[in-house]
């Protein structure tokens, strides 16, 4: 027999405080703020009902044992979003045209607005994703989270470890300084001799059989739009997996028998 949870409480502070409509609002900027909080979320989920859906997603119980390793997964996701965020900063200096792209770099670090300081946290932020995505993956083929149900999160995973790394590789020929251009001919150089796809993948990523005048922008595209909006569905995918299937207790952690099931399946 399968036994199904309860739905869990809408928690205390959403809740509307019960009052009659000739009521005045509680006294106080606080307190009226916390009113109209409260109004706005009711307002918006009489339209919506989607406090339901907030509430199977967000209250779950989780495993005995579960450890600061979990937060590795929600690491990779909090450098993620900050690669999308100051990306988007950059994005607004930044050139993606041969002649333009070096000086657009240039502007960004020495000139512009915190610049230098948002293209170092796009630059770290992107070593620091690589670590976490690296380390997380380690823990869930660790704790054998990859089995049964999970096989197709894993499958996932392995996709978005491999678009982290295109995202690397894309990335890095952008600043158009001599390291980032023959660091790039090197790698793509490489990439041509990988076996049957090998040559027509180095093709598509240079736009061309050689690096021409349009790698830069066939790069950039990757870049900034692809590979982020495929990493953004996948993401999403992944998060529905773990919330639908949770996540699995460390392996050091032994069953408990709970007589209680027992009583009711017999
Ligand atoms: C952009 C990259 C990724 C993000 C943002 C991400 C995010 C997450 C989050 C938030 C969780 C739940 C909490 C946790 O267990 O840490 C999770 C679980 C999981 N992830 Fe990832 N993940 C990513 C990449 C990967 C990779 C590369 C793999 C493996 C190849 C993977 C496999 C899994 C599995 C199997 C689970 C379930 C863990 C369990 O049930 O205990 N993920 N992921």
């Amino acid at each position: 027999m399968k036994l199904k949870l309860p739905a869990p409480p809408v928690p205390d502070p959403l809740k509307p405080a019960p009052r009659r409509p000739e009521e005045p609002p509680p006294e106080g900027v606080g307190g009226a703020a916390k009113e109209a909080g409260k109004s706005v979320v009711d307002w918006l989920d009489e339209r919506t009902s989607l406090s339901g859906g907030g509430r199977w997603l967000m209250f779950r119980k989780v495993p005995k044992g579960t450890n600061w390793f979990y937060t590795l997964g929600s690491a990779t996701m909090f450098a993620f979003l900050n690669q999308a965020v100051t990306g988007v900063f950059l994005a607004m200096y930044y050139d993606p045209s041969p002649t333009r792209a070096y000086e657009s770099a240039r502007f960004i670090t020495n000139e512009a607005f915190l610049g230098e300081f948002v293209r170092g946290m796009h630059k770290w932020g992107s070593t620091v994703m690589v670590i976490l995505v690296f380390l997380h993956m380690g823990r869930t083929f660790f704790f054998g989270a990859y089995k049964y149900p999970r096989e197709l999160n894993w499958v996932i995973g392995v996709v978005l470890v491999v678009l982290t790394l295109v995202m690397s590789l894309t990335g890095y020929l952008l600043p158009f300084d001599q390291r980032s251009y023959w660091a790039t001919v090197v790698a793509m150089n490489i990439n041509g001799t990988g076996p049957l796809v090998g040559p027509y993948l180095a093709q598509f990523l240079l736009a061309g059989p050689v690096f021409g005048a349009t790698t830069l922008s066939r790069f950039y595209s990757i870049h900034m739009l692809l590979v982020p909006g495929l990493i953004v569905a996948l993401i999403g995918f992944h998060l529905y997996l773990v919330a639908k299937l949770g996540t699995t207790a460390p392996p050091w952690i032994k069953a408990e028998p709970n007589p209680k099931l027992r009583e009711e399946s017999a």
